[in-house]
């Protein structure tokens, strides 16, 4: 979950540039930055912490040459320290490697390797690689060769550049279930975890499939197959700009993401011709299975309400990293559908791996050319841009948006395509009243723990707003079904907890409004959520965030989302922490 860029420039200083473009790989993980270059020895500057912390200490673009490695690490092996941020390097100093992904055996490989006389510095899995790369090109072999010898040595996963002074002006990377992506500019060349890093420099862009390995130096780009053959790439041409991937006068991504909301899923409801080929392609589906992580897994939980009430489709839900225990049902009748912004997350990979041997599967993703879309038989584009966020937000409103387009081209229900596009105006009410939410914020900083509850179509509702907060304010808050509350967490309700209640109307409404009154009677500060002219549950309230009374009940869990993703964004800001980048969290979770 490391982000890693590498670079050859034709006229410029390549480290302010690999400054700049891991800057934009931060969101993949900032305990430490790393860059290198070669020259007659590997100059390196690295330190632990975000970017900006370690520039306080380091000139991290401090140094010389035209090409080089850079790197941020999302630690796993080794707590974050100077010494454990990538570049590695083996023992003589020659060699420079920046590695995504996990060495499995390296603990095995690092024993063999320090008894041969190698000398570690790091506690990395990272560090074994430049070291085998060290012992090949001792015995002769060319940088290329080395590497490939060393990847017959490892296993796990990763993506990995390496340079050496040996072969100065020639960059290796290599892929293998961790992604990346080559971009081949104006006789300057780059590889990088994803396409934002690199955007600025050039939007023409070739993806590498696992096992295959490239070269760049000041030639171009030769992409070489598992065999060693070169083998010609399709050119990308990505048309989003530069400014997409920028704050563009938000004072983070998150609320600029928040923002363009209304617009992502305005482009994602373009996706419906699309959709609906998909779906008269797929024949004699009975039965729906979901999978994904986290905030598509929540997406996953609405796409069941919604399967099931339009169609009476047998549906399940199954969060990813639990697929290879509770998948044996699926048969070629089953749709597999998996959720991901990312398209790289390791559990939902390796579930679609497994589903895809005996059932229909479709994947729901954000970024093009990500290896999900490779793997599944059909894919569907959620339209919502870059999201550097590491908090979800505009890809979950993209992801309902297209799992309710899926379900109304399946279902034949039109009408609830004219529903969608009343949506992206309910949104832009919900953020002129963001000031609103904001005092609301103020007022429930200091809380030690948050409920969120609601039923229906509104529980996966409240489990997002429980994990939204939980993600970026590190309060503890827990999303639960309201009916739920009596089994056991009423207990936990006292006077003065803030309990988040999403009521939308409906069929479920006043049953909500009895748990509603539950809390209450336990001392319970009741934070709704709901219909401008509900005025029960505004009288039932100590605070309430108010949505138009045009929502129906059906598509009420992409509009009533918005104020949940607000009210976490300002207590985080409130409490000031950096909601672009919360502790221990990734954008990109690409371990198991
Ligand atoms: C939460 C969040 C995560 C992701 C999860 C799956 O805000 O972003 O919970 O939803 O890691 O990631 P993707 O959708 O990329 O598979």
């Amino acid at each position: 979950m490391c982000g890693i860029v590498g670079c050859i420039l034709k006229d410029d200083e390549a480290a302010p540039v690999l400054l700049e473009c891991v800057k934009k790989l931060e969101y993949r993980g900032y305990d430490s930055v790393g860059i290198a270059t070669p020259s007659s020895k590997i100059n390196i500057r690295k330190d632990k912490g975000k970017i900006s912390e370690a520039e306080k200490n380091v000139k991290l673009s401090d140094l010389p040459g035209n090409m080089g490695i850079a790197h941020v690490r999302w630690a796993t092996h080794g707590i974050p320290t100077q010494k454990n941020a990538h570049p590695h390097t083996d023992c003589n100093g020659k060699i420079a490697v920046v590695h995504n992904g996990i060495i499995e055996n390296y603990k095995e490989l690092k024993n063999n390797l320090e008894s041969e006389g190698h000398i570690f510095k790091s506690d990395t899995d990272t560090e074994v690689i430049p070291h085998l790369i060290e012992k090949f090109m001792d015995q002769g072999f060319d940088l290329e060769i080395a590497v490939r010898k060393t990847l017959d040595m490892i296993n796990g996963s990763y993506a990995l550049a390496v340079i050496s002074t040996d072969e100065p002006g020639k960059i290796v990377g290599v892929r293998k279930e961790s992604p990346m992506i080559v971009g081949k500019g104006d006789g300057d060349y780059f590889l990088a975890s994803d396409v934002p890093a690199i955007l600025k420099h050039t939007n023409n862009i070739i993806y590498l499939e696992d096992g295959e390995m490239v070269i760049l130096d000041a030639d171009g780009v030769t992409v070489k197959n598992v065999l060693g053959e070169i083998i010609e790439k399709e050119i990308h041409i990505i048309e989003w700009t530069p400014d997409m991937a920028e704050k563009g006068g938000f004072d983070h991504f998150m609320i600029k993401e928040i923002h363009e909301q209304p617009d992502a899923v305005r482009d994602t409801l373009m996706e419906s011709s699309e959709i609906e080929k998909i779906v008269n392609n797929l024949g004699g589906i009975e039965r729906i299975c979901f999978v994904a992580c986290g905030t598509s897994y929540h997406a996953s939980l609405i796409g069941k309400y919604l399967f099931e009430s339009l169609m009476g489709l047998p549906t399940d839900v199954i969060l990813a990293s639990e697929f290879q225990y509770s998948s044996k049902a699926m048969d070629e009748k089953t749709l597999v559908i998996f959720i991901s912004q990312s398209g790289e997350t390791a559990d939902t990979l390796k579930a679609l791996r497994t589903a895809k041997k005996r059932s229909e599967t479709l994947v729901i993703v954000n970024v093009v050319g990500s290896t999900a879309t490779r793997e599944a038989k059909h894919v569907v584009f959620t339209r919502a841009g870059p999201e550097i966020g590491v908090a979800a937000t505009k890809t979950y409103v993209s992801q309902l948006t297209c799992v309710y387009l899926l379900a109304a081209h399946m279902s034949k229900r039109m009408d609830l395509v004219e529903e969608l596009h009343k949506i992206p105006k309910f949104m832009v009410e919900v953020l002129d009243n963001e000031d609103y939410i904001h005092r609301i914020a103020k007022k429930y900083k200091d809380a030690q723990d948050f409920f969120f509850i609601g039923r229906g179509f509104s529980y996966p509702t409240a489990l997002e707003g429980a994990l939204k907060l939980k993600e970026i304010t590190y309060i503890h808050g827990e999303g639960y079904a309201a009916g739920e509350l009596k089994h056991g967490p009423l207990a936990l309700i006292d006077d003065g907890v803030p309990v988040v209640a999403v009521v939308a109307p409906g069929n479920i409404h006043d049953k909500t409004l009895s748990n509603v009154e539950e809390v209450r009677a336990r001392g319970a500060h009741v934070i709704s959520v709901g219909s401008s002219d509900d005025e029960i549950l505004k009288s039932e309230s100590k605070d309430m965030m108010v949505m138009d009374s045009e929502i129906d009940e059906l598509i009420s869990p992409i509009p009533y989302i918005v104020p949940l993703q607000l009210l976490a964004y300002y207590i985080s800001v409130e409490k000031g922490i950096d909601p672009d980048k919360p502790k221990n969290l990734a954008k990109c979770v690409t371990v198991e």
